[in-house]
């Protein structure tokens, strides 16, 4: 999960008279994609991208509200964004400021409310409608779009890779499926994202298609839960993601393909049977467990027990033996005793993740851990979250440290510090090497001869 991540890339006609738009998003790859669907329905209204707060004429933050910590950022941010308002006035300038993503979603009319500079809220089912909402509030309206679309938003959201939108590099996430069923007792996505919606193939195939010929060599798929995935195939019968992914490998152009996240409960045999036998489906997984205690899981209603995950793993494992794991985990779910915590520890020995998001629990308002009166104190908290960590940073260094002296293959992505250029491990890592090789989109072998706290840095094998 990235948070904080900055849009960055400026749009196609960068002229002076166009006006600008500076996009903030925070949480998941998903709000980074919705952003940069955003941005593109902008660039299509005139709007140019900037990384200028000052210099926007739409200030627009992108949010996410999983956690109390990430929807205050927010609120902080947008003190910020008032000054700004306030300063470009100073100057005669007006200043739409705009909030979309999750924290939009759950509390609508009430930023308004609790924030005078916001003109927009905008939650994530209607985002074909931003253009609209934009244009009526530079009329002097105060708009709020919650209400779920009847319409399907990817229908009429301007599609990535066309004429007159910027190419964003090599890379590209394709949100796949939105939403979610699931609905554990934690966790607010089900209400700030709606029920879980497919895309169908036909749309996925079509996007992909785009992204490849704009140059995208790395596509990863996108769904709140991404293996849940289902739609009419060509051949008219019922896909799954793992059919899915057998047709993407297919494009030309296409040379590594991922998805995230992942739910334990979804990996079917044809997933896992993409992992056997496609290449170009990088062995690397993410999937969040969240706890070991079978009483907690339980009570989280994640619907599987620490067994279940151990087999499924060894399944998984069995299929591609060079995969790598990745997991989110929550410390601190109300009832959460110290000897539940130590089967979190004891999972995390059991699987070895080469990755992993960890959390103090958050109670969110409007979900069931919220209700509970057996909350957790954040002493207790404080105190397992770093022992969690150390375990989790050891697992990740000796990931990194066995790659020493081996070859690997990188995908060059883009300019690093001066002379390097900037790729990605098959397992995510960035790689450092000099910017004599390969070029852009290209995968290269290189050997790994030093492996840092994020990154790896390796030279071209002889
Ligand atoms: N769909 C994914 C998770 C999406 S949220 C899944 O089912 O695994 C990303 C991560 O945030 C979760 O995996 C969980 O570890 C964490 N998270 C969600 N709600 C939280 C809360 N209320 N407090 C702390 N962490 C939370
Ligand atoms: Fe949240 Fe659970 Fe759905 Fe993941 S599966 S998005 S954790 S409710
Ligand atoms: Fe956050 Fe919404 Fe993503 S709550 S994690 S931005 S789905």
């Amino acid at each position: 999960m990235k948070s904080d991540t900055t849009a960055e890339s400026a749009a196609a006609d960068g002229t002076s008279a166009a006006r600008k738009v500076f996009v903030k998003t925070y949480g998941c790859q998903m709000n980074v994609y919705d952003s940069q669907r955003m941005a593109d329905s902008l660039a299509l209204e005139g709007y140019a991208e900037t990384s200028s707060m000052q210099e926007a004429d739409f200030v627009l933050l992108n949010t996410c509200h999983i956690r109390e910590k990430a929807a205050e950022k927010v609120y902080s941010e947008l003190g910020r964004v008032r000054a700004v308002k306030a300063e470009r006035a100073g100057r005669g300038l007006e200043t739409i400021v705009g909030v979309a993503g999750c924290v939009a979603q759950a509390e609508g009319r009430e930023i308004l409310r609790r924030e005078s500079a916001v003109d927009l809220v905008i939650g994530p089912q209607t985002y074909h409608r931003l253009p609209g909402a934009l244009r009526r509030a530079l009329d002097g309206h105060r708009i709020v779009e919650t209400d779920y679309a009847v319409e399907d938003k990817f229908d009429h959201l301007p599609k990535p890779g066309r004429a007159g939108i910027a190419a964003r590099g090599v890379t590209a996430f394709l949100t796949v499926q939105e939403g979610c069923d699931k609905f554990c007792t934690f966790c607010v996505v089900p209400y700030t994202r709606g029920s879980e919606v497919s895309r169908p193939v036909a749309q996925i195939v079509a996007e992909a298609e785009r992204l490849a010929g704009a140059g995208v060599r790395e596509l990863t798929l996108l769904g709140q839960n991404v293996n849940a995935w289902h739609g009419e195939g060509p051949d008219g019968n019922e896909w799954g993601l793992g059919r899915l992914l057998f047709r993407l490998a297919e494009l030309p152009g296409i040379l590594r393909l991922r998805y995230t996240t992942s739910h334990p409960r979804d990996m079917s045999e044809d997933l896992i049977a993409a992992h056997r036998d496609l290449d170009v489906l990088m062995p690397y997984l993410h999937l969040p467990v969240q706890a070991g205690s079978d009483r907690v899981l339980k009570s989280m209603n994640r619907r599987h027990t620490a067994a279940d995950y151990l087999r499924l793993v060894e399944r998984i494992r069995k299929a591609r033996p060079d995969i790598a794991m990745s997991g989110d985990f929550i410390v601190g779910f109300p009832g959460e005793t110290e000897a539940d915590f130590q089967l979190t520890l004891d999972l995390v020995r059991d699987v070895g993740y080469a990755q992993a998001f960890s959390f103090k629990y958050s109670p969110r308002p409007g979900t069931p851990g919220a209700e509970r009166s057996d909350q957790v104190g954040e002493g207790e908290k404080n105190d397992r979250l770093p022992r969690l960590q150390a375990l989790l940073a050891r697992q990740q260094r000796d990931f990194a440290q066995q790659l020493v002296g081996r070859t690997v293959g990188v995908l060059i992505e883009k300019p690093g510090r001066a002379g390097q250029r900037v790729g990605r491990s098959p397992w995510l890592q960035p790689v450092i090497v000099d910017e004599s090789v390969g070029g852009f989109g290209e995968i290269v072998d290189v050997r790994v001869n030093k492996a840092g706290q994020q990154s790896l840095f390796a030279e071209p094998v002889a």
